[in-house]
């Protein structure tokens, strides 16, 4: 029963705030230690899993079985969820350090990048963030509406969620039906009218941060064909020096990929998949919604490997309907916690949250909200890993906390009113959800209203 915290003979107590990847490879380390630890964990939603369940493109379901490797902790007897529980509004920071040694942020980028051009909130300018959470049934965003009757979107940034956002928007209904997608946006893409999805990146086709499985997939859908004009890839001297750098590999197989691309041509599927590289946004202009977007042609400068894009002057016009902005996303502060503008992040030191050059006392952070919107699931581990070894090392300084019967968070939420979901709770509206989705053909149909899955 030794942890190391002072000279308490007790099991750590610790709070993990959040049930993405991060929170449950923390959960993981922490429960491997040698010594007994208590976790808890803590989700805004009913449901754990972050992104995995809202973010996640439903036609990638593989991907989601990673969540057996979160049932496996959460199974552990000194684990518990606490589902429906957001932490600094039902539960704040300072009532939760009286339960926790140590609290472990893991709470991710929940909102989105502005672009900063003028026109960017007209109607029909929207966000990935948005539309990934619509598509995959997150409880916040159900209610929101696309216009997708336009034939001519533009999604903005090259990475791989706009890679998703671009592959939902060109697959058809057949392609889509048997995934876990909401059955609102099946519906609404169902009666889509979109044609053409412009993919706009601001540097060339050896810098684009989409990864090679992803671009792939653009060849290979149904009804679209993928647009690559083979005069975007006569690049200059400095980015075939990065082509040519085997740390670049991933790079490489991207351009190699766009090559194929740029020679099949337009071809003949109705829908088309169209790539710009070297063009940056510069405003966006319609009378009360998005009617076209200007365009700068970019050149890239810089040593290889560190090339920026540098505005031209010249400028073009794209006409659209509707324009997702892909850009990146951006941590949410939680009342209590140091928040560091501009990154959107917790300022940490080796994951201890940190306020005026010191270490805040039992506070630590992992994922995204430690070191910003990138990296894949698998990223996180040892990520969450090194903010949990910080934890450990500094056990001998901890204050413990005031309240150590770990029994008593669950008295003093039910004294609140939270009606908190657990494990067990969770594994009910789990089961029910893929009972509705056996139904359908699919592998789960999602509840969208946090009150469907309290009614479970
Ligand atoms: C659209 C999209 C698609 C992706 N697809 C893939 C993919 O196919 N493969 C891959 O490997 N990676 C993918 N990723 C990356 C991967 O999802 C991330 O690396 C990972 O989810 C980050 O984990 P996290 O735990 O930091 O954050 P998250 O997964 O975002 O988890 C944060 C959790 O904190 C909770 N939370 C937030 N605020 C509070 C609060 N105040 N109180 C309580 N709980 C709170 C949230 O509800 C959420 O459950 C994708 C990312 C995005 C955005
Ligand atoms: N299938 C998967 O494995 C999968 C799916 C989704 C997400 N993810 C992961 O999740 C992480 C986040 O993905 P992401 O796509 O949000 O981020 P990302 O990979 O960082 O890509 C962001 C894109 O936006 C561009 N950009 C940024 N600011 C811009 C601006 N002002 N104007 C124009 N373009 C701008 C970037 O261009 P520059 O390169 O020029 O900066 C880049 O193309 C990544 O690590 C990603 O791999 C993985």
């Amino acid at each position: 029963m030794i942890h190391g915290l002072g000279t308490v003979q007790r099991p750590l107590q610790v709070a993990i705030v959040g049930s993405g990847p991060s929170g449950f490879y923390a959960a993981e380390a922490l429960l491997a230690k040698e010594f007994k630890v208590k976790v808890d964990m803590f989700d805004r939603l009913p449901t754990p899993f972050g992104l995995v369940r809202y973010g996640v493109a439903p036609d990638h379901p593989k991907i989601k079985n990673v969540t057996k490797v979160f049932e496996k902790t959460a199974s552990h007897e000194q684990f518990s969820f606490f589902g429906h529980v957001a932490v600094g509004k039902d539960v704040s920071v300072e009532e939760l350090k009286k339960f926790y040694d140590a609290i472990i942020f893991a709470c991710g980028a929940e909102t989105d990048k502005k672009l900063g051009v003028p026109g960017e909130d007209l109607k029909n300018s929207l966000t990935a963030t948005e539309f990934v959470a619509w598509y995959n049934g997150h409880p916040d965003y159900r209610d929101r509406t696309f216009d997708l009757s336009h034939e001519t979107a533009v999604v903005v940034g090259q990475g791989n969620v706009a890679m998703d956002v671009s592959r939902i928007l060109c697959k058809t209904v057949e392609e889509l039906k048997a995934t876990d997608i909401a059955e609102h946006a099946l519906a609404a893409l169902a009666k889509s009218r979109i044609k053409e999805v412009h993919l706009i990146g601001r540097r060339g086709p050896a810098q684009a941060a989409f990864t090679a499985p992803e671009i792939r997939e653009f060849g290979e859908l149904a009804e679209c064909d993928p647009v690559v004009d083979p005069r975007d890839l006569e690049v200059g001297e400095n980015s075939q020096k990065e082509l040519a750098d085997p740390n670049n590999a991933s790079k490489k197989k991207n351009f190699e990929i766009l090559k194929t691309f740029a020679e099949r041509g337009a071809g003949t599927k109705s829908k088309k998949f169209i790539i710009h590289f070297l063009k940056s946004p510069k405003e966006l202009r319609g009378n009360g919604q998005v009617e076209k977007l200007i365009l700068e042609k970019n050149e890239l400068s810089g040593e290889p490997n560190q090339q920026k894009a540098r505005g031209t002057g010249v400028t073009e016009e794209l006409p659209c309907g509707l324009l997702f902005r892909s850009v990146g996303y951006r941590g949410v502060p939680i009342a209590g916690v140091p928040f560091q503008e501009p990154s959107g992040t917790f300022p940490n030191k080796d994951g201890r949250i940190m306020k005026d050059e010191k270490a805040v006392q039992g506070l630590y952070c992992v994922g995204w909200i430690k070191r910003g919107p990138s990296g894949v699931i698998g990223t996180n581990k040892p990520d969450s890993g090194a903010t949990v070894d910080s934890l450990c090392q500094d056990l001998p300084s901890l204050t413990p906390c005031a309240v150590t019967d770990p029994a008593a968070i669950v008295q003093f939420l039910k004294t609140k009113g939270v009606n908190y979901v657990d494990f067990a709770r969770w594994k009910k509206i789990d089961a029910v959800e893929i009972e509705r989705g056996t139904k359908v053909g699919k592998p789960r149909e999602k509840f969208v209203k946090v009150n469907d899955m309290l009614a479970v």
